[in-house]
């Protein structure tokens, strides 16, 4: 199969012939059809994060299962699917208490670029080993993942916008929905607003938010925050100021941090109110340390809330929201700024680059 290869940061991805071994048992293959590019996915391209190379990156996929390893149960051949990037173990403490975004099983074997077993499917032409890139690998037209990262779906949704609610869209909505669980009449503060904070601003529009403040340096994103809920756009300078006036002095009473930025984790905790609720939804580089003043710890009551993939379970979620997307509710397609195929995904990636664009989709 033809899949986009990164051998050191700061290059173009080769598209070149890999090789994919097949799957093992509780392994699924699905043939890709969309994949969007994440900002995460940008971060190793620049060097900005590491992980073992080379590599085929894509962590935003949908697709169509095409073959089965033994013992599989959860899908069968021909389902229409949506890649989840955290698949579990379904024993450790965290799989048993429901919250299977932290399984145990996850964390050391996505470090290291295998899937569960510890082994790699991908191979270069000449059989050298190529990693994965968050279990999913979608930069290719064909993937071997763990069962549990296949959520099917209907045949009906079409590839391009359900290849989204793999990543961005469930990181934000769900950051709402199931971390916040944001109160109708609330006020909200979204800063950065990226393919993720775009999802918190739709997110926080249907849970009945009333304010919606869409904090951004990048003036260009101001038409599409509104378009997706967002009921003031400002810029970081003007962002206390005009929070505090338009809460009575109090503040936001959810932040949202979807930049993934030191600075912009320690100016969510300042726009929520005291006793509100700060969530930090956005991965900054594993090297920086947030700073937050000692006393309001304390002494403002403030609630901080990590909200890791939206602390979501993607059998419940993904369903969940093309519901939402099915019944208007909520907007994908216009998540899309510009489509490609894999021969031009370089070209893909320094449109996303731009910062013009909430998601650029490669349709394979
Ligand atoms: N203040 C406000 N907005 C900012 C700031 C800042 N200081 N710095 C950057 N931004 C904005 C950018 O202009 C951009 O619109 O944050 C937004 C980030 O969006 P994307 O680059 O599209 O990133 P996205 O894919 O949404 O992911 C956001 O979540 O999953 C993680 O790794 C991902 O950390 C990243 C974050
Ligand atoms: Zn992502
Ligand atoms: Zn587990």
């Amino acid at each position: 199969m033809k899949a986009a290869v990164l051998y050191t940061p700061q290059s173009n991805l080769m598209v070149e012939h890999v090789r994919l071994i097949d799957p093992q048992p509780h392994e699924v293959l699905v043939r890709l059809q969309a994949t969007g590019i994440c900002h995460s996915d940008v971060m190793v391209i620049q060097g900005t994060s590491t992980v073992p190379m080379p590599v085929v990156l894509g962590h935003e996929g949908a697709g169509i299962v095409e073959a089965v390893g033994e013992d599989v149960t959860q899908v069968t051949v021909g389902d229409h699917v949506i890649l989840s990037w955290a698949p579990y173990c379904g024993e450790c403490f965290y799989c048993k208490s429901d919250h299977l975004n932290l399984c145990e099983a996850y964390a050391p074997r996505v470090l290291d670029g295998v899937l569960l077993d510890g082994t790699t499917r991908l191979r270069s032409s000449a059989g050298e080993e190529i990693k994965h890139y968050s279990f999913l690998s979608t930069f290719a037209e064909m993937t071997v993942v763990p069962e549990t990262c296949c959520i099917p779906i209907d045949r009906d949704m079409p590839f391009a916008p359900a290849s989204l609610v793999g990543c961005a869209v469930t990181t934000g909505i769900g950051a709402v929905r199931n971390t916040a669980r944001v109160q109708p009449g609330s006020s909200v503060a979204v800063v950065g607003v990226g393919g993720v904070g775009l999802n918190i601003i739709q997110g926080a529009r249907i849970a009945g938010a009333e304010r919606i403040f869409a904090v951004e340096i990048n003036p260009a994103k101001e038409q599409q925050a509104r378009a997706f809920g967002a009921t003031h756009f400002i810029d970081p300078l003007a962002a206390e100021d005009l929070i505090r006036s338009e809460t009575g002095g109090l503040g936001a009473d959810y932040a949202f941090e979807s930049a993934g930025r030191k600075q912009t984790m320690e100016f969510a905790y300042q726009l929520a109110r005291r006793g509100g609720t700060v969530v930090f939804v956005g991965v900054a580089e594993s090297t920086s340390m947030v700073s937050l003043s000692a006393t309001q710890l304390t002494r403002s009551e403030k609630h901080i809330l990590g909200s890791f993939y939206g602390g979501a379970k993607p059998s419940r979620d993904f369903p969940a929201i093309l519901e939402l997307y099915r019944q208007g509710r909520i907007k994908l397609d216009e998540l899309i700024g510009a489509r490609y195929t894999l021969d031009n995904i370089n070209e893909a990636v320094a449109a996303m680059r731009t910062g013009r664009y909430a998601r650029v989709v490669i349709e394979l």
